[in-house]
């Protein structure tokens, strides 16, 4: 028997950064659903070949170039996706990450991290997310219902070594998770959510040369720490998100507003000690 307190076949999703690692799993994961999904990423053939994925197996899904700082062209995005699928139910902000220009290292000091790359991570992170939540949120408000999943980070409840810029800005995106979800409840709609997910340590391209050592592909000493300090005991994967995903979007959680969930093997649980 479906749960149908869990039931999320037949919305429509947008993922921005559908096409990257955890954002392509959750398009696949929700279309097996029997969700219909719109992959938004500024890498278009990225976005087209999990789309293409999606719909060998017998899903509805579609790719479209969308860079997420660039309003208009998320606004196209939303005109197309409204002809191609009706509505929109849901929006993952996935687009994000991090730089290594925006990283101290034993050749890059605090002093002189330069300006762009901090503004870059800010922007991607903060306001790659503010976009497509005003662009979609809209619908969500108009129609009176909607959830919006933002990717929050571990670096958000204390600030990881060495990735400041993006420690700040995922710190940013909780905040404006709890904000929007205030906003949106007092004066637009009791029934649109806004809820982030925190993952825990993913090994993914974004943090792949801080985790493992380029010539032997071993853990770093900041890799061995993740994991000690991980009570798990182990990275996650992808499908780790999966189920609190599916519950963030359907009516399992209804009363679920304005949180930022760890899927993190305890990790933010753990004091170290
Ligand atoms: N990997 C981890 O361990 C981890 C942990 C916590 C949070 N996160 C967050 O989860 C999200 C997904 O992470 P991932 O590891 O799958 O990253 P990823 O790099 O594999 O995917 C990010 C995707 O975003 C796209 N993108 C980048 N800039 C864009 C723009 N301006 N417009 C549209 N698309 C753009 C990229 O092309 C890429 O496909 C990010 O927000 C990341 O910060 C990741």
């Amino acid at each position: 028997m479906q749960d149908k307190l869990f039931d999320v076949s037949g919305k429509v999703a947008v993922i921005t950064g559908g096409g990257g690692i955890l954002c392509s799993q959750m398009a696949e994961s929700l279309a097996e659903r029997g969700v219909k999904v719109a992959i938004l990423d500024l890498r278009a053939e990225a976005a087209d070949a999990v789309a293409a994925r999606i719909c060998e197996k017998g899903g509805t899904a579609k790719g479209y170039a969308v860079n997420v700082l660039d309003k208009a062209s998320v606004e196209k995005a939303k005109d197309e996706i409204v002809a191609d699928f009706g509505t929109v139910d849901v929006l993952i902000n996935g687009a994000g990450g991090n730089k290594p220009d925006a990283t101290t290292s034993d050749t890059m000091s605090f002093f002189d991290l330069p300006a762009e790359a901090i503004q870059w991570v800010f922007n991607l992170n903060i306001v790659g997310t503010v976009l497509p939540s005003q662009v979609f949120g809209k619908i969500m408000v108009e129609k009176g219902k909607g959830s919006i999943i933002n990717m929050s980070s571990m670096s958000a409840f204390k600030p990881l070594t060495k990735v400041l810029a993006y420690s700040a800005a995922k710190a940013a995106v909780s905040n404006f998770t709890a904000w929007l979800a205030v906003h949106i409840n007092q004066n637009y709609s009791k029934d649109v959510r806004v809820n982030a997910l925190a993952p825990g340590f993913f090994l993914t391209q974004q943090n792949y040369y801080l985790l493992v050592d380029k010539q032997t592909g071993n853990a770093t000493p900041r890799g061995e720490r993740i994991i000690d300090h991980t009570p798990m005991g182990k990275y996650g994967v992808p499908e780790d998100l999966i189920g609190t995903l599916v519950w963030l979007i359907s009516d399992a959680s209804s009363f679920v507003n304005g949180a930022v969930i760890p899927v993190d093997g305890a990790f933010n649980a753990y004091c170290g000690v």
